[in-house]
């Protein structure tokens, strides 16, 4: 098993390079098996292992899968297999791309269901409401989702509630359907506008992706294109925050400012520089800030997945926070560990009161998912002493690089080997 030791207490200066989406990306690969003619070749693919674990998914449908550094062709001419049933979907939250793609393509497929972190209950009754619409019939058996149609015809959908991976699943099933789809009640998350960009320029039909509705304008057949996936939003925003944590100035390169808008608006609010410059980000921070007020919400709100990162800053800023998580029922799994660093939080229902204290101190503790984990690593940057940070194959899943991205700007982590005890 592996650790971070984290010695805390550096300002952070310098450049970081932004990696490409991860939650857009885990949805293109899977798009791309529907291309029924030609290569497609995605570049901007992040290294991390939720990549890893997609990229093994498609190969064991038959795919032939090459990777070169932060590129990836697919040829999916070959795809002869329906059947996603391996450890790694079970592992994964984005497998369920899966079930959309292949229906679309092959208008049948078994998949697992899905796994990812554990941050409350994480129902798909919105992606089978959109496959019964275009006239599938869905199942779920021994863990898995059975799905098939004679054929895929459009409809009118009306999601009850806002969801990127509803709107995403039923819109790969679309692209293949007959006729026109429209959804409602969509989600606008940069990344389900990248998705709609990719699917366009493998040949789908799609218009409105980024508003409330999307219409679809089913085709016949997919070729393969070169694309390159968009900056992600969660990895930048996680730098900002810890930029203004720790204090100093870093720049942000090949970020996409508009997609950081509620982040930079919060982090100014809070005291924190925020200077926009093209497809670059600079935050400067001199640790004085002031405490807040935030609710999560779907874009172009205050994005839940930079929330426990934020947490941690708050944590140590004089004066009562109150962080509302309104999309995740159980998304405060972060706040235990920060106690143990001697926060002073309160969680009530999906509310945390946060009374900010002069410092935090360094202590073991563990990530409970991938953000935890990146708030935890923030907790570890600005603490007295040495952090251990456990649990990182959590942040593996979804931060390249981590440590090193740090390191280049003056933290001091290191990755270790253990061996856990057994009592
Ligand atoms: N929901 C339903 N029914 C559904 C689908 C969703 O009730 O059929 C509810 C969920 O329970 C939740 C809300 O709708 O309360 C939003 O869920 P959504 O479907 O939007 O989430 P997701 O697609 O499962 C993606 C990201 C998450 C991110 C959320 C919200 C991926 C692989 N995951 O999850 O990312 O928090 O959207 O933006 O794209 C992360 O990266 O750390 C992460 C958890």
């Amino acid at each position: 098993m592996e650790k971070l030791i984290i010695n805390g207490g550096h300002s952070l200066h310098g450049t970081v390079d932004i990696s490409g989406a991860k939650n857009a990306a885990v949805a293109i690969l899977p798009a791309s098996i529907m291309v029924n003619k030609g290569i497609s070749i995605i570049d901007n693919i992040p290294d991390i292992a939720d990549i890893h674990c997609i990229e093994r998914i498609i190969e064991s449908l038959g795919c032939k899968v090459n990777i070169n550094n932060d590129c990836v062709s697919i040829d999916s001419t070959c795809l002869n297999n329906i059947n996603a049933c391996t450890d790694d979907v079970r592992k994964m939250r984005a497998s369920y791309y899966l079930i959309g793609a292949l229906l679309g393509r092959f208008k049948k497929a078994r998949v697992e269901l899905p796994g990812g972190c554990p941050i409350g209950v994480r129902p798909i009754d919105q992606h089978i409401k959109g496959f019964e619409a275009l006239g599938a019939h869905v199942n779920i058996e021994h863990g898995a989702v059975n799905v098939h149609a004679d054929r895929l015809i459009g409809a009118n959908i009306f999601f009850d509630v806002v969801s990127v991976g509803a709107t995403i699943n039923v819109m790969l099933a679309a692209t293949l359907a007959e006729g026109v789809t429209t959804l409602e009640n969509v989600a606008k998350e940069p990344h389900i506008v990248d998705v709609a960009n990719f699917l366009n320029t493998i040949g789908a039909n799609i218009k409105g992706a980024g508003t409330d509705v999307i219409r679809i304008s089913g085709v016949k057949e997919l070729s393969g294109c070169s694309y390159s996936v968009i900056p992600d939003q969660i990895e930048a925003g996680t730098y900002m925050i810890a930029t203004a944590a720790c204090g100093g100035e870093v720049t942000l390169n090949n970020v996409i400012p508009k997609h950081l808008e509620s982040i930079s608006a919060k982090l100014t609010e809070m005291g924190v520089q925020v200077i926009e410059n093209g497809d670059s980000i600079t935050v400067k921070s001199n640790g004085k800030l002031k405490c807040t007020n935030v609710k999560t919400l779907p874009y172009p709100g205050f994005p839940t997945d930079v929330q426990q990162p934020l947490s941690t800053l708050l944590s140590i800023i004089n004066g009562r926070s109150i962080v509302n998580e309104s999309i995740w029922e159980s998304r405060f799994k972060h706040v235990d560990e920060l106690k143990k660093m001697g926060a002073n939080i309160k969680v009530e229902g999906r509310t945390a009161i946060i009374d900010g204290v002069k410092r935090l101190t360094g202590a073991t503790v563990l990530a409970s998912d991938l953000r935890a984990g990146a708030a935890l690593i923030i907790a570890g940057l600005i603490a007295e002493g040495t952090t251990e940070v456990k649990g990182i194959d959590h942040i593996d899943r979804g931060y390249p690089n981590i440590e090193y991205k740090f390191n280049k700007l003056g933290a001091d982590i290191v990755r270790i080997t253990y061996n856990e005890e057994v009592l």
